[in-house]
């Protein structure tokens, strides 16, 4: 039997096209990749954006392509998260601008791989200091007009550090300081209406964060083992995004939502995997049918 593939969907399929009419999302990272997908989708569902990144000359394109591909507006701000200043600058262009923030995406990362042995003590703080020390300096920067709007959070983490992945130790060490942050972020300022979420992305096809893991060539032997069947796709990250910034996601807060094809909980034995569950009498002998 054939192992069923799950359709990739547009979010715009799936939810009502304005429910964020006059909302402002923040989003660090918003430049490049999945948190550009995030924003798009956002702005699709009738936002407004600010996008954050160190490069201007890339942000200030995808700003451009994000407001004429979407009809909204979305404004590029030059800062780096690790510092503060240049993150309040940002926040205070955006209020300038927009006169209010809803949603924040703390999403810039960095990455790379490196064992710990070679790993150098600069390598591993600037890991941390963008992903981890960036989220926290992204929430205090946007926090007084978070509360304002009752607004919430999404912090775009990973699932490596549930587990030990090799040459990951920086981003492994900053992502559960991330999941940390938000969860502390939640019981915070939840009495003030504010909701903080994690995403936690499996691999990602198209990405660079990505690309910069794997082998070229597939000898790594890619991201088999997906239960639902494929790589995720920014699509799939950009739906998770609207579903827990909207309404239907009140009740929700505190959580991290890993957005994996189910990769996180498969465990198959040294069973061959897919095989093994659509076809059991593959396994004949192994397992007992019927007790
Ligand atoms: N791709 C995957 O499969 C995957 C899997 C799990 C988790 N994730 C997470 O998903 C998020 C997006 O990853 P991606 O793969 O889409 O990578 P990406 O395209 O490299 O995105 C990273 C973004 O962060 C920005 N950034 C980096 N350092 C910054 C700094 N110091 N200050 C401000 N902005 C900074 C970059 O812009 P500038 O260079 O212009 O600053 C870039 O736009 C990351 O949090 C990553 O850890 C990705």
């Amino acid at each position: 039997m054939k192992a069923y593939v799950s359709p990739i969907v547009d979010s715009t399929t799936v939810f009502k096209n304005d429910i964020f009419k006059g909302k402002v999302l923040f989003c660090t990272g918003g430049g490049s990749g999945i948190c550009k997908a995030m924003t798009e989708a956002v702005m699709r569902h009738g936002a407004n954006a600010t996008i954050v990144g160190r490069k201007l000359d890339r942000l200030t394109a995808s700003a451009e392509e994000l407001a004429r591909t979407t009809g909204r507006q979305c404004l590029a701000a030059q800062a780096d998260v690790r510092d503060p200043k240049q993150l309040h600058e940002a926040v205070a262009n955006t209020i300038a601008k927009y006169a209010r923030i809803d949603f924040v995406i703390c999403g810039a990362a960095g990455n790379f791989l490196a064992p710990i042995s070679g790993l150098s003590e600069n390598g591993f703080r600037t890991v941390v200091e963008i992903d981890a020390i960036g989220t926290y300096n992204t929430i205090k920067a946007t926090l007084p007009y978070v509360r304002e709007s009752k607004g919430s959070y999404i912090h775009v983490s990973a699932t490596l550090h549930y587990r030990g992945t090799p040459y990951q130790v920086h981003v492994s060490a900053a992502k559960a300081a991330v999941d940390a942050t938000s969860a502390v972020l939640a019981v915070e300022e939840g009495p003030r209406g504010v909701r903080s979420n994690v995403i936690a992305p499996g691999p990602i096809s198209g990405t660079e964060g990505a690309d910069r893991l794997t082998t070229k060539d597939g000898s790594g032997g890619g991201w088999a083992n997906i239960p639902v069947g494929r790589t995720g796709d920014v699509k799939d990250i950009a739906n998770a995004t609207i579903f827990l910034f909207s309404d239907a996601a009140s009740f929700i807060t505190g959580q991290v939502l890993p957005v994996d094809g189910g990769s996180e909980h498969l465990r198959p034995l040294g069973l061959p995997y897919p095989q093994s569950v659509l076809d059991p009498e593959s396994v004949k002998g192994m397992i007992k049918s019927r007790l």
